[in-house]
């Protein structure tokens, strides 16, 4: 048999009412991403021929976050094979197999939805493949009826199945594999006369049985079938995800501390031998090359760190740091929009935003780039090289040569040339002795009443 094509439609009509948000549920990020991002992203490994996706009246968000893949809306949420029946005129003329997915459902992967299409691919041409699994703690799902040879004979909604099919372990986690060609013509012959007075995609499994059609059940484990209908599964789904995160970085070569504490982005690349201690949190688009130190406590977001860098612990790198090679930030330093050369050092409690900070330059305890006048950003430039002292406030736009000094304590308003000294800070004076004059003269005073 050649390869069928794929189609694939995404229900995502559902609110998520127990979300209790104003977001559609499926928009809610997991490890930075939209959950239902996740999912499009585990389907576009398959290249499947179509995507569609189901939503419901009003998600104008969740239609752009999808995009370019087309949307059909559910006016009314009748059940699931009226959300999919939805898809009918976007899958006019697709004759391959049909795989319908949950917005909702967003850890499934690749390998599983790659075993549900062997199976549709075998010779016994299931009309409908679906994914079974066995909850650890059973569950209100519907239950899978095989028959006597293990084929897939139907699926019992658990509002309507009776005491003894409720005990039944194989549940339906709601994903399938349908013949594109069967799949409409099944549709039109689903009713809603049932519990919930739905129309359950559920029944197009009997009725391809009544029409002499094989089906069958591939199993999946049930941390990938996870829905999310709440805060709390949001945060179990994050957990699964943060797992699968920490593994992949550590098969990928960097050592992870304390790993449970180390928080990622779905787009997090770590290189080689890069080490982190706990309580890491990495923000999207964060790349950090290989041989980099990064000390407990530490923020990103956006950024990115060259190789053999060292970083925290307690640092903060916001969008558009971009680190050399070699660069160290120490504790309690904040860089933002700002370009840190090879080598360069910011070890102590600095704000550094909007700047250039040239190779090898020095910056010292308490730098302040001065980037903010409420209304408009200004650039600080650091040339290479350069020795900023300590407690020094940089009033941008202002520009330190290469290789020139800043005294400590200094407020810089002007540019300073290449290789200069500038001191910006009020001069010492000295008065001998006034300390001991000054003491003398308060103890001859009576104690006040
Ligand atoms: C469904 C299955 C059940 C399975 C369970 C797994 C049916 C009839 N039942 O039940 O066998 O064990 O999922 O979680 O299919 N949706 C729409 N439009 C609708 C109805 C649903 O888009 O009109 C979407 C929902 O947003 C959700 C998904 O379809 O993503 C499943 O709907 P839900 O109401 O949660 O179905 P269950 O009753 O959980
Ligand atoms: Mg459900």
């Amino acid at each position: 048999m050649t390869e069928d094509k794929i189609a694939v439609i995404v229900l995502a009509a559902g609110m998520g009412t127990r979300m209790k948000s104003n977001l559609p549920k499926v928009l809610h990020p997991v490890a930075g991403r939209p959950m239902v991002s996740h999912l499009l992203a585990t389907v576009a490994a398959l290249s499947p021929e179509r995507v569609v996706v189901v939503v419901g009246p009003g998600m104008e968000a969740l239609e752009r976050a999808v995009a370019p893949h087309p949307t059909v809306v559910q006016a009314e949420r009748l059940g699931t094979a009226h959300a999919v029946d939805q898809a009918r005129a976007a899958l006019a003329g697709f004759e391959g197999t049909v795989l319908v997915l949950y917005g909702d459902t967003p850890l499934i992967t690749e390998n599983t939805l790659r075993a549900m299409l062997a199976r549709r691919a075998a010779a016994d041409a299931p009309a409908v493949v679906v994914l079974g699994f066995t909850p650890a703690a059973g569950g209100e799902y519907g239950r899978l009826l095989l028959g006597p040879r293990g084929g897939l004979d139907g699926i019992i909604e658990y509002k309507d199945a009776s005491p003894a099919q409720r005990a039944l372990p194989l549940c339906n986690s709601g994903v399938m594999a349908v013949d594109g060609g069967a799949l409409f013509g099944l549709l039109d012959r689903v009713g809603n006369a049932n519990a919930k007075g739905e129309y359950y995609l559920t029944d197009i499994v009997a009725l391809a049985r009544a029409d002499g059609r094989a089906c069958a059940v591939v199993e999946g484990d049930e941390t990938e079938l996870l829905g999310v209908n709440s805060r709390a599964e949001l945060a179990a789904a994050e957990a699964i995800v943060q797992a699968r995160l920490r593994a992949a970085a550590m098969a990928n070569g960097a050592t992870l501390i304390a790993p449970d504490t180390v928080f990622f982005s779905w787009d997090t690349v770590l290189g080689r031998d890069v080490v982190v201690e706990p309580n890491v949190v990495f923000g999207p688009g964060v790349r950090v090359g290989d041989g980099v130190e990064i000390r407990a406590f530490c923020h990103f977001t956006g950024v990115s760190v060259g190789a053999g860098c060292s970083i925290g612990p307690f640092a903060r790198l916001r969008p558009g740091a971009l680190l050399g090679e070699g660069v160290h930030i120490g504790n309690f330093v904040e860089v933002k929009q700002a370009t840190v050369e090879d080598g360069a050092k910011i070890n102590h409690l600095s704000y550094v935003g909007d700047a250039r900070v040239g190779a090898g330059a020095n910056v010292g305890a308490g730098t302040i780039t001065c980037n903010y006048d409420g209304f408009d950003k200004h650039f600080t430039e650091i040339g290479a090289g350069a020795f900023i002292g300590s407690n020094s406030s940089l009033v941008a736009p202002v520009r330190v040569g290469d290789g020139a000094t800043v005294g400590a304590g200094s407020v810089i308003t002007k540019n300073v040339a290449p290789k200069a000294l500038a001191v910006a800070r009020g001069a010492q004076m000295e008065l001998p002795a006034w300390s001991e004059r000054f003491r003398a003269r308060h103890q001859k005073k009576p104690d006040p009443q």
